[in-house]
C-alpha cells in the first residue's frame, strides 16, 4: 500500500473516532488491519511535532494499554504545561466543569494518584459484591418487561436498555429515583457530545448541569449518609486526605456515566446483533445456559467502546515496525483488535459457542474497566430475561431503518423497535 493509501485509510478511522463512517466502520476496521498494526492518522497535534496513531492489532492494543513504562494517559506525566486534553474535546467546552470531568476521573490519571483512588474505590467493587446484586437487577429487569408485556411491542432502547443499568448504577451510587431520568439524559448528552475534535456548546452546558447535581447530592449526602456508595466514599474523604472533594465528585460522576451508557449500549445493539444472526438466536433459546459466553462474544464482536482513551507516549518506542515519539497521541482501537484475525478464527463473525481467552471490550492493564463484572451481571441477567419471556421477538421496522451511532465513547442505537 503506497503512501496516498495509507493516508486514506488514516483519514477514515479518524472519521469513525470523529463519529463519521457509521455504516462502515469494520470495514475500514478490517482493510486498516492489513495495512498495518500501527497506523498513522492525520490528526493535527496542536502547537507540536508530534504524530496521532491508531493501534489495530491485539497484540500492539494489549502493549499500549499495559506497558505503563512508555504509556501514559495524562500528557501532563510527560509535559506539566500540556493542553492537548482540552483541544481534543473542543474548545467550547472549555468550562471548569469539563476539565474537571475529563481530567480529574480515574480513567484520566496515571500513576501514583492513579493507584490510591483505584484502590479506595474498588473495595466497593469485587466482583461478589457485584454478584449480590444479581436479586436487586433481576427485580429491575421483570419491572421493566411488565410495563410493555401487554402491548406486544416496545422501544427495546427506550424501555428496557437505557432504564436497567442506569437505575442499577443510580441505586448503588445513591442518586435518589425521582433523578435517574435526568441523570441519564445529561449522561447520555455528554456521551453524544464527545467525539474527537468535537466542539458542541450543549456538552459543556450538560457536563456544567451534571457537575452541580452531583456537587449538591454530595452536599444532602454529608447530612444524611446511607448504605450507597457516595456515603461510602465520603466517609473515606473525612477519615483523611486520601480523597479530596474535587477527586470524589470526578468519581462519583465517571461511574454514572461509565456505568450505564456501555452497558445500556451492549444490551441494544447485542440484541439487534442476535436477530441479525437467527440462527445464532435460536441456539441461545435453546441453551440459557450459552447466556454468559454469548454475552462474552457480544462484547469482542461489537463491544460499546471503539476505543480505549488516548494514550501518550512517554519515551520513544516503535511499535508495530513504527517510530512513535515521546509525546505522540496513540488510539488503541479495541472494536479493530477484537477482530484481529491472528486472535479469531472467522472473526468477522459472531459466535457465541466461541471460547474466547480474551477480548479488549473492557480494555487491559491498570485502567481495565473497574465495573466489568457488574456489566456481566447485568448483560447475563438482561438477556436471559429478555428472551426467556420474549421468546418470539423480533424487529418491527425494516432493518435498514434502524440507525447506528458512533461516538468516540461508545456506539449505540437511538431506539430499537421490536415486538413479541
Ligand atoms: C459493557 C459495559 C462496559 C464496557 C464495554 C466498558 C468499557 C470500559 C473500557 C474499555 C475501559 C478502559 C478505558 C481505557 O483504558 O481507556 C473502562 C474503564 C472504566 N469503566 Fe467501564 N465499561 C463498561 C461498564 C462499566 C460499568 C458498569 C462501570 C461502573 C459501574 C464502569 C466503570 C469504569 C471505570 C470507573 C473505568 C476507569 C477505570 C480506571 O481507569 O482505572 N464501566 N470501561
Amino acid at each position: 500500500m503506497n503512501h496516498t493509501e495509507q493516508t486514506a485509510i488514516g483519514q477514515d478511522i479518524l472519521g469513525v473516532l470523529g463519529g463519521k463512517n457509521v455504516e462502515t466502520a469494520f470495514q475500514i476496521f478490517a482493510k486498516s488491519r492489513k495495512v498495518g498494526s500501527v497506523v498513522r492518522l492525520p490528526f493535527p497535534m496542536e502547537n507540536s511535532d508530534n504524530q496521532a496513531w491508531a493501534v489495530t492489532h491485539l497484540d500492539e492494543a494489549m502493549k499500549v494499554l499495559k506497558d505503563q513504562e512508555h504509556f501514559c494517559v495524562d500528557p501532563k506525566s510527560i509535559d506539566k504545561s500540556s493542553n492537548i486534553k482540552q483541544s481534543l474535546i473542543g474548545k467550547n467546552s472549555d468550562s471548569s466543569n469539563s476539565s474537571l470531568f475529563l481530567s480529574n476521573s480515574l480513567n484520566a490519571i496515571d500513576e501514583p494518584d492513579h493507584r490510591r483512588l483505584r484502590t479506595l474505590v474498588s473495595k466497593a467493587f469485587t466482583p461478589r459484591y457485584m454478584e449480590s446484586l444479581r436479586p436487586r437487577v433481576q427485580r429491575l429487569a421483570d419491572e421493566l418487561l411488565d410495563k410493555v408485556q401487554e402491548k406486544g411491542k416496545m422501544d427495546l432502547v427506550k424501555d428496557y436498555a437505557n432504564p436497567l443499568p442506569i437505575n442499577v448504577i443510580s441505586d448503588m451510587i445513591g442518586v435518589p429515583k425521582s433523578d435517574h431520568l435526568k441523570i441519564h439524559e445529561w449522561s447520555e448528552g455528554i456521551a453524544n457530545g464527545l467525539g474527537l475534535g468535537t466542539s458542541n456548546p450543549e456538552t459543556a452546558e450538560n457536563l456544567k448541569d451534571f457537575g452541580n447535581y452531583i456537587k449538591e447530592l454530595v452536599f444532602h449526602k454529608r447530612k444524611n449518609p446511607s448504605e450507597d456508595l457516595i456515603s461510602q466514599l465520603i466517609l473515606i474523604e473525612e477519615e483523611g486526605n486520601r480523597l479530596d472533594e474535587i477527586e470524589l465528585i470526578s468519581m462519583i460522576q465517571l461511574l454514572i456515566f461509565a456505568g450505564h451508557e456501555t452497558t445500556s449500549t451492549l444490551i441494544s445493539t447485542g440484541t439487534l446483533i442476535l436477530l441479525d444472526n437467527p440462527d445464532q438466536l435460536e441456539l441461545l433459546k435453546g441453551d440459557y445456559s450459552l447466556v454468559p459466553s454469548a454475552v462474552e462474544e457480544l462484547l469482542r464482536f461489537n463491544g460499546p467502546s471503539t476505543t480505549a482513551g488516548p494514550r501518550y507516549a512517554l519515551k520513544d518506542i516503535e511499535l508495530g515496525g513504527e517510530q512513535i515519539k515521546k509525546g505522540d497521541m496513540i488510539f488503541p482501537l479495541l472494536k479493530s483488535a477484537n477482530r484481529d484475525e491472528k486472535h479469531f478464527t472467522i472473526s468477522e463473525e459472531l459466535d457465541i459457542t466461541r471460547k474466547i481467552k480474551r477480548h479488549l471490550a473492557f480494555g487491559q492493564g491498570v485502567h481495565m474497566c473497574l465495573g466489568a463484572p457488574l456489566a456481566r451481571v447485568e448483560g447475563d441477567i438482561a438477556f436471559t430475561t429478555l428472551l426467556k419471556r420474549m421468546p418470539n421477538l423480533q424487529l418491527s421496522i425494516p432493518r435498514e431503518d434502524v440507525n447506528w451511532k458512533f461516538k468516540l465513547a461508545a456506539q449505540g442505537l437511538t431506539s430499537l423497535p421490536i415486538s413479541f
